[in-house]
């Protein structure tokens, strides 16, 4: 099983400063140098980056080009369908490029206005902590590789398709950006780190891998399903299971696989008062308190 640390690839800094993405075997780039090349010179585009400064932009290659434009053509129908009304009123509120991988600076200035979010660069990992507590104060942290060519639809890590196209129209809606900061609010809460995988845990079940009853259907409010094509085609066929925090918090789950169970929420009004309401109330008392009845249930 994997655990959120490796969701991203590990970002290492050699003594003469050469910047290094360590992909794993499994990584559909793992055997292509020119693919390994470019993330680690986009990997150092991040790290020479400094708080305050514009995000730096990316001269997107070809390829990369291309990849966005598949992404975005195949998801826009399954968006239509699948996707929560708030999701979709993002898509046309932000009106993102959908013919060329935007610069972090073009997904932030929409956001700022009307939302107050802000998109800044992460070369690769960034740990929990720092993500969590940025989030708090309205700031996303977000790569800017792009997945592996062969592979368009899937990636194992959260690429900038993933970053903007799931989390971005996201962090534009009321409901769903403000789940967002008040995670944030919670993890700045808690120094256990066990309460803080509880967290990001739960997380991961509601806003990245998150399916709702709305206008009697079941529809895709997590990052991870909207920015993934082959989950979005495949998630009202998995397991489904009402929200339950406990087992949100303590469910094990590999990223590289696509999540065979899912939680499914009644309404969006449900999302807010189970998950937010988590999130508001959380802390590392009672988050051990829920830890000790799952280790004895
Ligand atoms: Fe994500």
């Amino acid at each position: 099983m994997f655990e959120e640390a490796q969701l991203y690839s590990p970002v290492t800094t050699g003594a003469g400063g050469e910047v290094t993405v360590h992909l794993h075997d499994g990584h559909p780039g793992a055997n292509d140098p020119d693919y390994r090349r470019r993330r680690n010179e986009i990997a150092a585009t991040a790290l020479a980056w400094r708080p305050g400064e514009p995000a730096p932009r990316i001269d997107y290659h070809a390829d990369e080009q291309e990849v966005w434009r598949t992404v975005w053509r195949k998801l826009a129908p399954l968006h239509d369908r699948l996707a929560v009304d708030e999701f979709r009123e993002a898509l046309a509120r932000l009106a993102l490029p959908s013919d060329r991988v935007p610069g972090l600076d073009e997904v932030s200035a929409p956001l700022v206005t009307t939302s107050g979010w802000s998109y800044v660069p992460a070369a690769g990992l960034v740990d929990l902590r720092t993500f969590y507590a940025a989030l708090g104060d309205r700031i996303f942290h977000s790569t800017q590789y792009v997945r592996h060519p062969a592979m368009p639809l899937y990636t194992p890590e959260p690429d900038i398709v993933h970053e903007v196209v799931g989390h971005g129209h996201l962090l534009a809606t009321p409901t769903f950006g403000e789940l967002h900061r008040r995670a944030g609010a919670a993890a700045v809460r808690l120094r256990d780190e066990a309460s803080l995988r509880f967290l990001s845990r739960v997380f991961w079940f509601s806003l990245e891998f998150g399916v709702v009853v709305e206008d009697g259907e079941l529809r895709a409010y997590g990052a991870g399903i909207l920015s993934s094509y082959g989950e979005i085609e495949q998630f009202r066929a998995m397991e489904l299971r009402p929200l339950h925090l406990r087992e949100m918090g303590t469910v094990d789950y590999d990223i590289t696989k696509y999540q065979p169970t899912l939680y499914r929420a009644e309404s969006v009004a449900e999302i807010e008062e189970v998950v937010g309401g988590f999130f508001d109330t959380c802390t590392d008392e009672s988050i051990q308190e829920v830890r000790r009845e799952h280790a004895v249930a």
